[in-house]
């Protein structure tokens, strides 16, 4: 991979809230890279969304619920993406403790700036705030936190404001509609891009061009 190439760069992939519940899941698409983040017994992790078996991508949706589980043979992975479940394995796999390692997931990077969660490719590589800058990072951060939870109704902080970091765009407009707005990466198909109407959580809001 070459140094700021797509698979180098981080994405804006969704709210924290969004994988907070166990089984959670967020996928996305980096060039032909399929990614996911997802919460595993209450970690949350993000592999290449690929299974090692016969490479069937496992989550086709670009959010939702469910075990991170190949829909394929039904081989289902842990924390760790080492494979943990696979019916038939005694007949059809044979795969010791061993062999299952060597079958983990490809992990990818995953990081959070406040309550936003971005993702990566690349597994190694400088940290998210390394590449925004701490000062930005730092700004981020602390407006994320001001952010209402989704459902809530919440008066908009003074200090919403349009910020634009790698993918994402933030917008707050003059009559107090704050949308997040995160681009697909590039390559990726426009369903892994979201608009989050943060406020009020029942706007029908579009970002400006
Ligand atoms: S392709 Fe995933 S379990 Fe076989």
């Amino acid at each position: 991979m070459q140094n700021g190439s797509p698979e180098n760069r981080w994405f804006h992939l969704c709210m924290a809230d969004d994988l907070a519940s166990p089984n959670a899941f967020v996928t996305t698409r980096v060039g032909v890279v399929p990614l996911v983040a997802q919460n595993i017994k209450g970690r949350v992790v993000a592999f290449r969304n690929v299974c090692t078996h016969r490479f069937a991508v496992i989550h086709g949706e670009p959010a939702g619920c469910g075990p991170l589980r190949c829909p394929y043979h039904g081989w289902s992975f842990d924390a760790d993406g080492v494979p943990v479940g696979l019916p038939f394995n005694p007949t059809d796999f044979q795969l010791e403790a061993e062999g299952r390692r060597r079958l983990a997931l490809h992990p990818a990077s995953l990081a959070r700036c406040g309550r936003l969660v971005f993702i990566r490719v690349a597994a190694d590589g400088p940290s998210l705030e390394e590449e925004l800058g701490a000062a930005l990072f730092a700004r981020l951060a602390a407006l994320s936190e001001t952010f209402p939870r989704r459902g809530d109704a919440l008066e908009p902080a003074e200090d919403w404001e349009h910020i634009k970091v790698a993918n994402l765009r933030l917008h707050l407009s003059p009559d107090g509609v704050l949308v997040l707005h995160s681009a697909a990466p590039p390559g990726a198909d426009q369903c892994f891009s979201r608009a989050i109407t943060l406020y009020p959580a029942t706007a029908d809001a579009e970002l400006p061009a």
